[in-house]
Parts: structure tokens; sequence; C-alpha cells
């Protein structure tokens, strides 16, 4: 959907280029706004075929300041601007001259002083920049002072076609903003100016000299960042690391008049806690993906361990459940397997699917061909989910393998239970398919075969074989979810197999495809 300001940008008849500069305006212009200490609106003509009387300008973005109290209440994006409600800026639009006078805004308070600069693109006057500040009580500061006079610097570089920049990226979140430290430098790099946060970030990175009128070279700061900007007039951003522990985000804007580099407005922000920070995410991921490493590790020994003990044992019972066991501890294996990639509590469970079946298929002993099929994705589910799920998932399609496809002549199943068999002819392969579905509140998973179906004194509520209470448990204590366990024909007459359908409902996952 578009936004107001998309809207906005559609109803002018700016070239390609000109949108380009615009937004590349909107995207630093807090800059402005806070060096001026003013709202800011910009407006451009709406196109001619949409005209009333040729003098309408759109506000296509507003900007207000982080520095001092807005005077603007209202979102006047997408509105339009006549000559009614703003004459100067109409007749900067078509004079190209800055204009200064009043301005009485909708929200009823007095009025507030207006200030409209040409906004100027290769040398064509696309929109207007106007400034609304509240009027001055007192004197300003030496900091408002300086502040103000950078803004008009670079209000002069809006109407000669050299601010924004070709090259400005869009502002981060990261780069610094005004009230993180100013420094304002001259065209040979002598700081004229810094801001108390600025003084304290230099003060940060080792340096308590007088600094004003004294180059950050000679003061012993690397200083390539500035000296490029001047040199090279564009944009330069850089971060600085001085002593073991600490850094600096530069921000160095070359101040331009007449195609002469003048200056270089330079905004510092310190960044040494939140490069910190940084590093600590980074390694606490890296520890949890070792934990998770090691847990997957310690969870394939027990799973050897089962398989090696059940391998003593005679066929049998105790076989076949310690080979059960073993086959219970590698499908959590899987979950931290994954977990031990993806560094998240969320985890693409369609992988550990794919790993189930795999193990499920190598499990197989059946005589009869046996065909798997996922359909449908689950996406990134909750850790706390996927393994719970993991197991449940397991057990069904073990049941699927063990009952529903029973060897010809002897009922017994089980991996104890594989050794040499019949000379029956070939039965039709059966199909195991797992069907996985994600609306964004719920997920569902059915396990599907076309084998023999449920035994008719099957009560899935009453049975108390182990596979299916801890399917139980699972599913409806730990999860909070539904299970139900029936007959195909049930639902589907005709066909024959078992269904089991799962139902979590979640607030944590996302929805597929987003
Ligand atoms: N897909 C299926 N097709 C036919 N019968 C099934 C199917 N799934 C489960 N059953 C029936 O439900 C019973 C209970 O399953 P459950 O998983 O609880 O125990 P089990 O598989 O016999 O033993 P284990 O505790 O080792 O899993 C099975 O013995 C079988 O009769
Ligand atoms: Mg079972």
């Amino acid at each position: 959907m578009a936004t107001p300001a998309e809207l906005a940008f559609e109803r002018t008849n700016l070239d390609e280029v000109q949108l380009a500069h615009l937004q590349r305006l909107l995207g630093t212009w807090g800059i402005l706004a806070d060096l001026s200490f003013s709202d800011l609106v910009l407006m451009a003509p709406v196109a001619a075929e949409e005209q009333h009387d040729a003098t309408e300008l759109v506000i296509l973005g507003q900007m207000r300041p982080s520095n001092s109290a807005t005077v603007v209440q209202h979102d006047l994006v997408g509105q339009t601007a006549g000559v009614a409600d703003y004459p100067l800026a109409v007749e900067t639009f078509h004079s190209g001259e800055v204009t200064r006078g009043e301005v009485v805004l909708d929200s009823g308070e007095g009025p507030v002083r207006l200030h409209c600069i040409p906004v100027r693109c290769e040398g064509t006057t696309v929109a207007v920049l106007a400034r609304l500040s509240a009027g001055v009580g007192r004197r300003p500061g030496h900091l408002e002072r300086t502040y103000r006079d950078v803004f008009n610097r670079v209000a002069v570089m809006l109407s000669e076609s050299t601010f924004p920049f070709p090259s400005e990226e869009v502002a981060t979140e990261e780069a610094p903003r005004v009230g993180d430290g100013v420094v304002l430098v001259d065209e040979e790099g002598r700081v004229r100016y810094a801001s108390p946060n600025a003084t304290n970030a230099l003060h940060r990175m080792g340096m308590y000299s007088q600094i004003e009128g004294r180059r950050l070279t000679d003061l012993g700061i690397e200083e390539s960042a500035i000296e490029w900007a001047l040199a090279s007039a564009l944009p330069v951003v850089e971060e600085v690391e001085r002593r073991p522990d600490v850094t600096v985000l530069l921000h160095c804007i070359p101040l331009i008049e007449h195609d002469l580099v003048t200056g270089c407005l330079v905004l510092m922000r310190d960044v040494t806690d939140v490069r910190r920070l940084d590093r600590l995410l980074l390694s606490k991921d890296a520890a949890i993906r070792e934990v998770h490493h090691r847990v997957k590790n310690n969870l394939q020994t027990i799973s050897a361990l089962l398989r090696l003990q059940a391998r003593r044992l005679p066929p049998g019972g105790g076989r076949v459940a310690l080979f059960e066991a073993e086959r219970r501890v590698r499908s959590i294996a899987i979950v931290h397997e994954i977990l031990s990639r993806e560094p998240s509590d969320q985890v693409p469970f369609d992988e550990i699917v794919a790993s189930l079946i795999r193990m499920a298929k190598d499990s197989v002993v059946s005589s009869r061909e046996l065909v798997f099929e996922v359909t449908g994705a689950l996406g990134e589910v909750p850790a706390d989910v996927a393994t719970p799920l993991a197991v449940v998932l397991a057990e069904l399609v073990q049941n699927a393998i063990e009952h529903a496809f029973p060897e010809p002549e002897d009922g017994d199943s089980g991996p104890g239970a594989a050794a040499g068999d019949g000379a029956a002819e070939e039965p039709p392969p059966g199909h195991i398919r797992v069907h996985l579905l994600n609306d964004g509140t719920t997920l569902r998973l059915e396990v599907i075969d076309d084998g023999l179906g449920l035994p008719d004194t099957f009560d899935f509520n009453a049975s108390q074989s182990l596979g299916l209470s801890i399917v139980r448990d699972l599913i409806r204590s730990q999860l909070g979810g539904t299970i139900t366990m029936r007959n195909r024909r049930d639902v589907h007459p005709g066909q024959g197999g078992t269904m089991v359908t799962i139902e979590l409902p979640t607030q944590d996952v996302q929805p597929i495809g987003e």
C-alpha cells in the first residue's frame, strides 16, 4: 500500500532524477531540523493537470527537530498548500529566492516564523523547504548561533543544487545526529566549534587540550575522514577507533558555496557502548550455538550407547525397547543439530522434518516398499515448540512404518524383528505423507498413511502404550494443542489407512511467506 508520502510524490510531475534528489533530502534532513531548531516541511508543485490555480504545492514530507519543541501539531504530509496558506512558499518557488515571514497554522496557535528556501536539482527549482519555528524570546547562545549559521550554509547548498549529495545515503538508525555531537571545521580542517557532546567524545578519545583553532590531526586524531570530505567535496562516514576501548562514528558533511568547499560539518557519535554490545551479542550467539552443538553431541553419544546395548540383547522386547529409546533420543538430537547452525530461538522446522524423514527411512525394515512424502511447510517455529513437536512427529511416522504395513505372515514388528522372511508376492508400495500448514495463528501437522487403518478396539485416549502416551502428553500438556487419530475412511469414505491431525495455536510463529 502506498504511504501518504508516496501518494504525495505521485501528485507532482517531478522526473526521476528530481524525485531521487528530494528523497535523498528526506533521508538526511533530520540533521537540518536539528541545526535550525525548527520544523521542516518540504513542498513541491502539484502536477499541471491537477492544478486549479497554478499555485498549489503538495507537502511531501515533514520533519520535527529532536532538540526543541515542535510548532506543527498536525501531520501535514499529503496536504495541499496553496497561496492562501503559504503565499511565501509559492513566491519562493516561482522566484527562486529565499523568503521570510510568518504563517498561521491550522492548529490555531499564534503565527509562527516561516523561512522558505528554494531546493534546486541540477539548477532547476523543484521544491521549497519551509522552516517553521517559534519566535525567539531570548538571545540565542553560542551553540544555537553556530547551528543556525551552519543551517544557513546548507540552505545555500540546497539552492545551489549541491545538497543533498548525489552519494548521500539515507541515514541509518546508527548515524550520528546533531544531538550526539557537532564539530565544525574550516576549509583547512581547523576546529571552529565543538559542541559539548562532541567535546566529551573527544575527551574519551584521550584529547584534553584546547580544541578550537587546532586541527584534529595535530591533536592526535586520525583525520582522514575529514580531510577526504574537504578534498572530495563529498560526505564521508567513518568509524574511528581510539585507544583500545573507544569507538566514534564520524559523519563528515562538506559545506560548499559557489563550488568551493568552505568547511565541514562533522557529526560524531560515541558508539563505544553500541559496539561493545554488538561484540557481546556476537559472542552470545556463538556460545548458544556451541551449547546446542555439545548437547547434540552428547545426545548422539547416548543414542550410540543405547544402540550398542540393544545389539547385545537377544531379539525380543528388551531389545526393541532399547532401539526405540535410541530413536527417540536421536530425534531430539536433530533439533539441537539445527539449532547449533541457526543461532536463534526460531528453528526452521521444515529442515527438522526432512531430517526426521531421512532417519525414519533408515529404520524401515519392512519388505514392502514405503514411499515418503512431505507437503506444505511450517516455516520458523520457536525452539521450545520444535523439540516436543519433533519427538511427536517421529513417533507418528514410526507408528505408520511399524503398524500400517504389516508383513504378510507375521504380526511382529520393530527393528528387532527384521531377520529373514517371506517369498510372498510383491505387495504394492505403501505411502506415508506428512502435511504441514502454518497460517500464522495455527500450526497444523498431519501424518497420513494408506495402510491397514487402526485396530477396531483402538481408543486413542485410552491407549496405554508408550508411544502414544508420549504423543498425548507432549501435545496436550506441553504444547497446549489438540490431536485426533482416526481412520481415513471416517473422513474420506473409501480410503484406507490412518490419519493423525495435530493443531497448535501459537502467537510466536511467523506465517509462511513473511
Ligand atoms: N499408523 C497406524 N496404523 C495402524 N495402527 C496404528 C498406527 N499408529 C498406531 N497404531 C496402533 O496404535 C497402537 C499404539 O501405538 P503406540 O505408538 O502407542 O505404541 P507402539 O507403537 O505399539 O509401541 P511404542 O510404544 O514403541 O511406540 C499401536 O500398537 C497400533 O496398534
Ligand atoms: Mg509407536
